[in-house]
């Protein structure tokens, strides 16, 4: 079945890299067609930071980060050097806090060896870098035969396949058709070619078939709604858990954080002082009953809202009090503006909540 798969796409590299010639998106991380012709290669450091900080966010935000990121660190001995707690300040709201350890332990570890691994097996072994990853830096990085195959490309393959199967079977299939199609000569560009056919063109919700450079190969397009495309299994609801979050702002301005404990949940991240994050069923708001609230210090606590946040695992709910005091003794406090810069977003909001930010 892949060889008559790829018998049909055989055409289908050339297409897509021809596209790309006149189509390429300009990312600061990213060498286009133009100039990598003439010869300019990528900063593995670069491509690597990027890659991290795109798994589970778009471009725009990603963006942001990216510049802050090679502003303060502009190599990756810099970034091996920084302080663990500058870090992760700097990677608050990018989320999956997991991440911005690895990219520490990672750029410590390359440090020490002294060469950034160039081989999809050998970058895999690195802290924070998984299948996706290890074929997207080896391939944009260092033009390594290897494919990047990420939920874009794989939504794109399965319209070309107008794949019906099992979703979890499809996706392996996919993976090995995608590697077997990378050309030998232009790696780094096919992959390229089909983060920006998938971003641009054969976008999730509206796919632009006539724009479609590779219309022609796929079956999805031809024969039924490429929108339909992928069918996936439906996902279960997320679990909900509930508690309440505290904002005590002294008159200097601070509010009291804490650190978070270093593994787990928002690990090493500043946090607000909150209760447990209690489960619920789905069908109940679940909140807790105010006479059983343990406030973190005594002070004139007022109700001020909700906020909402979606986490891997589950949908949090908190409850935001805050209060004013004169200042803040035996607690960690952070000046307000520095806490909204290095809160991670659940936070954020309570704060910005609690400030009367948020409507
Ligand atoms: N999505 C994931 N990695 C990407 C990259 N390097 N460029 C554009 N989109 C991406």
């Amino acid at each position: 079945m892949l060889n008559d798969e790829k018998s049909q796409l055989q055409e289908f590299p050339q297409r897509l890299l021809d596209w790309y010639g006149g189509a390429a998106r300009d990312l600061p991380w990213r060498i286009g067609p133009a100039d990598r012709a003439a010869g300019r290669r990528p900063d593995p450091y670069r491509v690597w930071l990027a890659e991290i900080m795109l798994q589970q966010t778009t471009i725009p935000h990603a963006t942001r980060y990216y510049y802050a990121f090679t502003e303060k660190w502009p190599t990756l001995a810099a970034l091996a050097a920084a302080r663990d707690e500058d870090v992760m300040a700097a990677w608050a709201g990018l989320g999956y806090y997991a991440r911005a350890r690895n990219l520490l332990k990672c750029a410590r570890e390359v440090t020490a060896l002294g060469r950034w691994p160039d081989t999809a097996t050998e970058l895999r072994l690195l802290p924070g870098i998984g299948p996706y990853t290890a074929g997207a830096v080896a391939a944009l990085a260092f033009n390594r035969v290897e494919a990047a195959v990420d939920g874009n490309v794989e939504r794109v393959f399965s319209r070309l396949l107008a794949s019906s199967g099992e979703w979890s079977e499809e996706k392996k299939r996919i993976a090995g058709l995608v590697q077997s199609l990378v050309p030998a000569d232009r790696p780094a560009e096919f992959a390229e070619a089909l983060m920006d056919l998938g971003a641009t063109v054969c976008s999730p919700k509206s796919p632009d078939c006539k724009a479609c450079p590779v219309q022609k190969f796929c079956q999805a397009s031809q024969r039924e709604r490429p929108d339909i495309f992928p069918i996936k299994p439906r996902k279960a609801a997320l679990p909900r858990r509930v508690g309440h979050v505290f904002v005590l702002i002294d008159q200097d301005n601070c509010i009291m954080t804490e650190t978070r404990p270093p593994k787990g949940l928002l690990g090493g991240m500043l946090g607000l002082p909150t209760t447990v994050w209690s489960k619920v069923p789905a069908a109940t708001n679940g909140m807790t009953e105010e006479s059983d609230l343990v406030f973190p210090v005594a002070a004139d606590w007022r109700q001020q809202g909700q906020v909402e946040h979606v986490f891997t695992h589950f949908a949090l709910s908190l409850t935001v009090w805050v209060a004013r005091t004169q200042s803040i003794s035996g607690h960690q406090t952070t000046p307000v503006d520095e806490a909204r810069a290095s809160l991670p977003s659940v936070f954020a909001k309570a704060l910005k909540r609690a400030l009367g930010l948020l409507s």
